[in-house]
């Protein structure tokens, strides 16, 4: 660190990329125009399964400023990717679009027109007849364990949670469901693809991972990884959704060499519920038992999640069960079961949103039941170490964020008593829950340039989704050099750069940092070598003697910028690169956290509002309070369309999604924001790496449903065990449909 930036890390540093962003300069996928431009538009299966048995083209054919259709008879052939993984979850689709005749979802690509404009290329598609020989489909979760069964997806296990239940003090046994999400970025997936004249492919894709992209590309088009560019400077957010290569993205370079002009696919926003991932409906059973002193003895979690019929996703649930509480015998297990759906895909907190709804919840019946204060509960159940990997945890402050959360809330004026905290017509209720996501930091390489005009450059191919990236990245560039951060350009979403991370897992931060300032400290050796060299400005020195400060060097009281010594020196730059390591596994590395929740439930109108909620998080080192208080203020509001609103409905007869689009996808508008007090913990967690951050992007979601389920039974006394809670299983009358 130079002397003088000592604050730069930690700062509330605004985004550097806002100005372009607000004066209309930053430019995503679907931007990226050219006048020999061909627009593609997809014919979409309207059944869930079976076959296409004929496609008639004619018509549309003639139709204005058609150039082509492609679908499974007339499409390029291509060779298929080895499907990615995250953390060993299999994240993307493998096959390949029009690969034969086979429907495995509604919303499926079955044909291509590409035309001379959008609206030519849309009004076409609609001519596009498709005739189907239909199945009879796998609609959810449950239709799926009647047709399939389950097929195994891992866990794990210590002692005998079988026989530490049956002997226990207190037990209770509750199966929790949560329903298909769907990532709603405002910015819809789309890709623009062209081919020079030496069959090089330039991709402008909506990617959250511009290498693993050009990679997965390089697979499929059998071509080398220096011949693919994919460009995604600016995303309109993804939240998991653009992590992988989906069909429409492959579909739109094949089509693009094919006709030799450049390509734009836009997903319509009605496929964006069907065609690129969604999180998976999940069944969770809970067996949990106490002994006569409220101690966690017996837990067991079995998760079963919804996946295709084409690939495996398994939806973790169970993931931070194995370490969040201290438990000699425990029992995770993960399945699937096969549905007539779209291939899922990780979405914010994959595993643990869902996860931690039932952990969450069930520690709080757990809790009620052994007659604990659910606060107290946790506080003497919480894991001192990680039991799952026998390992310590590198930092974890999760008892001091659970009491400063539970002390600014106010959780000490919380009559236990259901339903009987009231303010005029409106029962108050109070809940609370644990959060908890892992922490990963990934190989990266990056490159800094110290420039001639006083300016500095720094590149790495990872993404800023929205969430702060280019200005972290500046931050530490000015940490290390000293130069303030308006001097310094930040390059991210091209896969010409050095090799990043993907914007996802919460990875980000902690992977591209370390990266970033070590090329930062070797472009300063550089710049020390010519300051120290035969003609350099401190020629009388060795580069040991200098100081590094205000993006100058200092030598014996005389003080030179980096200008000035590049010009001494004629020098355009000093250059430095970076590779660094993946962490090492001495310690499991985690964020922890707590949310706290107020609800009010207005019975005489049967209205339920998340009024307040008081978030302590603990991600190591916080490096912009600006953008990391952001990211869990985004992820609250997440959290409360998980728990009150958010469902993609499909239709039980045929499989047929009845509710993708924006109208009726039900997400938490401005009416519904609760008040948010973000703290955050700020201890840096200097094991896992120089700065001591672990990532924010995701934490803030987990837990949360679960607090806010928590508050339901604290003002209504009903348990809601079935994600989203919504007014009819509330409401008295109401006939339930609930499996609760
Ligand atoms: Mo996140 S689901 O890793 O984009």
């Amino acid at each position: 660190m130079s002397d003088t930036q000592q604050n730069i890390i930690g700062a509330g540093v605004p985004r550097i990329d806002g100005p372009d962003k607000l004066a209309g300069r930053a430019n995503y996928a679907a931007d990226n125009l050219s006048p020999d431009m061909a627009y593609g538009y997809g014919v979409f299966s309207t059944i869930a399964k079976g076959k296409v048995t004929r496609l008639d083209v004619d018509e549309a054919k003639r139709m204005p400023g058609v150039i082509d259709i492609f679908h499974h008879d007339h499409f390029p052939s291509l060779y298929r990717t080895p499907s990615s993984f995250v953390q060993g979850n299999k994240v993307e689709e493998t096959r390949l679009p029009f690969e034969d005749e086979r429907v495995y979802y509604e919303g499926q690509f079955v044909a291509l027109v590409v035309a001379d404009s959008f609206e030519n290329a849309r009004a076409a598609a609609r001519h596009v007849k498709v005739e189907y020989a239909s199945e009879s489909a796998v609609a959810n979760l449950a239709q799926g364990l009647e047709d399939n069964g389950t097929q195994a997806g891992g866990g794990h296990s210590r002692g005998d949670a079988a026989s530490a239940f049956d002997s226990a003090d207190t037990t209770i046994d509750v199966t929790y469901h949560t329903p298909v999400e769907t990532h709603n970025p405002m910015e819809m997936h789309a890709s623009v693809a062209y081919w020079d004249a030496q069959g090089n492919l330039t991709i402008y894709d909506a990617s959250q991972g511009v290498v693993v992209e050009r990679n997965a590309l390089s697979k499929i088009f059998a071509i080398a990884p220096e011949r693919i560019t994919v460009h995604a400077p600016y995303i309109g957010s993804g939240f998991g959704s653009k992590l992988w290569t989906w069909p429409h993205a492959i579909a739109t370079a094949a089509v693009s060499r094919e006709l030799g002009r450049p390509v734009q696919l836009v997903v319509p926003r009605q496929q964006m519920f069907t065609t690129t991932g969604h999180r998976p409906e999940t069944r969770q059973r809970m067996r949990l038992a106490t002994d006569g002193n409220g101690k966690l003895v017996s837990l067991r979690h079995e998760a079963i999640n919804t996946t295709s019929f084409t690939d495996q996703y398994v939806e973790t649930c169970g993931s931070v069960t194995k370490s969040l509480y201290s438990c000699p015998d425990l029992t995770v297990s993960h399945a699937t079961t096969q549905v007539n759906r779209g291939t899922p895909t990780s979405m914010r907190a994959p595993g643990a949103a869902p996860g931690l709804f039932a952990l969450e919840s069930a520690i709080d019946e757990m809790a009620l039941a052994a007659g604990v204060d659910p606060v107290q509960f946790r506080l003497d159940n919480y894991a001192e170490r990680d039991e799952s990997q026998d390992l310590d945890f590198s930092s974890n402050h999760i008892v001091e964020a659970t009491k400063q959360a539970a002390e600014r809330f106010g959780w000490h004026e919380r009559n236990p008593q259901i339903g009987s905290m009231r303010e005029g017509r409106e029962i108050v209720g109070y809940g609370m829950a644990a959060c908890n996501w892992e922490a990963l930091k990934r190989p990266c390489d990056a490159r800094v340039s110290l420039r001639a005009d006083g300016t500095a450059f720094a590149s790495c191919a990872t993404q800023d989704i929205g969430t702060g990236t280019y200005t972290i990245v500046a931050q530490a560039v000015s940490d290390v050099t000293g130069i303030p951060i308006d001097r310094i350009t930040v390059k991210l979403g091209d896969s010409s750069y050095p090799d990043g991370p993907i914007s996802g897992g919460s990875w980000a931060t902690a992977t591209t940092l370390p990266a970033i300032a070590g090329a930062a400290r070797n472009a300063l050796d550089e710049l020390k070598r010519y300051a120290t060299g035969s003609n350099g400005i401190f020629a009388e020195a060795s580069a040991d003697d200098l100081s590094v400060a205000d993006g100058a060097l200092r030598y014996d009281g005389k003080q030179a910028s980096f200008a000035e010594v590049l010009d001494a020196a004629r020098y355009g730059s000093a250059d430095g690169e970076a590779h660094t390591e993946a962490a090492d596994s001495k310690y499991s590395y985690r964020s922890f956290g707590a949310h706290f929740v107020e609800v009010r439930w207005d019975p005489g109108i049967s209205h339920l509002r998340v009024s307040r909620v008081v978030s302590a998080i603990d991600v190591g080192k916080v490096i912009n309070e600006t953008t990391a208080r952001n990211q869990v203020e985004g992820a609250v509001v997440m959290g409360v369309g998980m728990g009150l609103f958010e469902a993609t409905e499909y239709d039980e007869r045929n499989g047929r999604p009845v509710n993708n689009d924006y109208a009726e996808y039900v997400v938490p508008v401005h009416a519904d924001q609760p008040e948010i007090d973000v703290i955050l913990l700020d201890y840096p967690d200097l094991a896992f790496n120089e700065y001591g951050a672990r990532g924010i992007g995701e934490i803030g979601i987990t837990g949360l449903a679960a607090a806010i389920g928590n508050a339901v039974h604290h003002a209504t006394g009903k348990r809601i065990r079935e994600l989203p809670i919504t007014l009819d299983k509330l409401m008295d009358d109401v006939p339930q449909a609930q499996s609760a």
